[in-house]
């Protein structure tokens, strides 16, 4: 008989360190479920702009994403331009003529909230000022700007210590006096896992995701999660491994591909910080952002990161143990053919007898009561999502 796969996971010890950290500090409460949101680098890269970030926030009301639960519009790398003479960071001023504050103010009108990136080193990735030597004053900054996140990178580090680096920076958001989430970007290279769930609420795992299935350079989404396996117990209410913004609708993929890679990221618990443009995504791929039950796999209290629970190759079936008992199962599909996939009651969890009600999350269908297993269809590249409820 299979071991019970989630026996593994947060145990009693865990969930007990979890809500001792939690009573430290006002930020450590920053993030009950995995933050959700917008970020510009996938899509954009340096091309940022004051009238990119005000269109991002308003098709973010009027698409639904904000009803769907994303509230975080994050202006990733070359924001930024030099320090005056004071040190102060500079906003590009062609970009952004009306300066970070008022742009804050626009994008918190619309009931959403305002990120912005740095880097703990010298240089940030693309070579504007890192905020090496500048914490306490950029965070000030970030509070008098009224920066609701933090996305924080690694690049140009030299001799750092990534755990000193980045706690130094959450103490100056402290000390801020505004609530500031954090986002550790240190590509998984000192094993954040280990150390940042009372620094951050969330760290990347990994270096950048690539908007193809099979990638020449840099990470496809199915590389990226083949790395999660391993990493399921560190995440929880407060802290979240991170595998990488999203890059459903840039187009380097297919629909199918897209609700693959979006269920994934919801059985990890990942955070979903969208990466495509907003203003112009056709109706197909908002329905797969703005999925409610795919959503709420992803956001479900108790919190628990998925796991893979069989691998055939091609194959495989990963789990999610959600707080009504119930469990979301996504059936994947890696192979260049459609294939029947099953998964087992005993590899979730449950008991062969036990009867279960079956619902699909992308047809939105009540399959029945099975008893046992469940088997579906599922095609090239593909993924069958349910809703397994005792
Ligand atoms: C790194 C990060 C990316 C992005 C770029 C910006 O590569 O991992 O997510 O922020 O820097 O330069």
């Amino acid at each position: 008989m299979p071991r019970f796969p989630f026996a593994l996971g947060c145990g009693v010890l865990f969930c007990a360190t979890t809500t001792s950290l939690a009573a430290q500090r006002p930020s450590d409460a920053l993030a009950p479920t995995p933050p959700m949101g917008w970020n510009s680098w996938n899509k954009f890269a340096c091309n940022v702009s004051e009238q990119l970030i005000r269109e991002t926030a308003d098709a973010m009301v009027a698409s639904g994403m904000q009803d769907a639960g994303y509230r975080y519009i994050v202006i990733d790398d070359c924001w930024q331009v030099a320090r005056d003479s004071a040190g102060t960071i500079v906003a590009d001023a062609e970009r952004f003529p009306s300066g970070m504050k008022a742009l804050a103010d626009y994008v918190h009108a619309k009931g959403l909230e305002f990120g912005l990136y740095s880097d703990a080193g010298l240089k940030t990735c693309e070579g504007r000022p890192g905020s090496r030597g500048y914490e306490y004053q950029d965070a000030r900054t970030y509070a008098d700007w009224g920066v609701d996140y933090l996305k924080y990178d690694w690049c140009h580090h030299g001799t750092q210590n990534a755990e000193a680096s980045y706690r130094l920076m959450r103490d100056a958001l402290d000390a801020s006096g505004r609530l500031i989430t954090l986002s550790i970007c240190e590509w998984g290279s000192n094993k954040p896992w280990l150390w940042a769930r009372d620094i951050g609420h969330l760290w990347r795992t990994t270096g950048d995701i690539k908007d193809c299935w099979v990638c020449e350079r840099g990470l496809s989404w199915t590389s990226i999660l083949d790395r999660q396996v391993g990493l399921e117990s560190y995440a929880g209410p407060g802290g979240w491994n991170d595998p990488d913004m999203l890059e459903v609708g840039n187009g380097g993929m297919t629909l199918v591909e897209y609700r693959a890679h979006f269920s994934l990221w919801a059985i990890l618990a990942a955070p979903l910080m969208a990466g495509n443009d907003l203003r112009s995504m056709t109706p197909e791929i908002r329905d797969i952002l703005t999925n409610r039950e795919v959503v709420a796999v992803d956001q479900d209290p108790l919190g628990r990161q998925g796991r893979k629970v069989r691998d055939d190759g091609d194959v495989e079936v990963w789990a999610k143990e959600l707080a009504d008992g119930s469990r979301a199962v996504a059936l994947l599909n890696r192979g260049e053919s459609a294939i029947a996939i099953a998964v087992a009651w005993p590899e979730i969890g449950y008991t062969e007898g036990l009867r279960a009600s079956v619902r699909d999350l992308w047809t939105h269908r009540d399959i029945g009561q099975v008893r046992g297993s469940y088997t579906a269809e599922v095609p090239a590249h593909g993924v069958v999502l349910v809703r397994i409820t005792p």
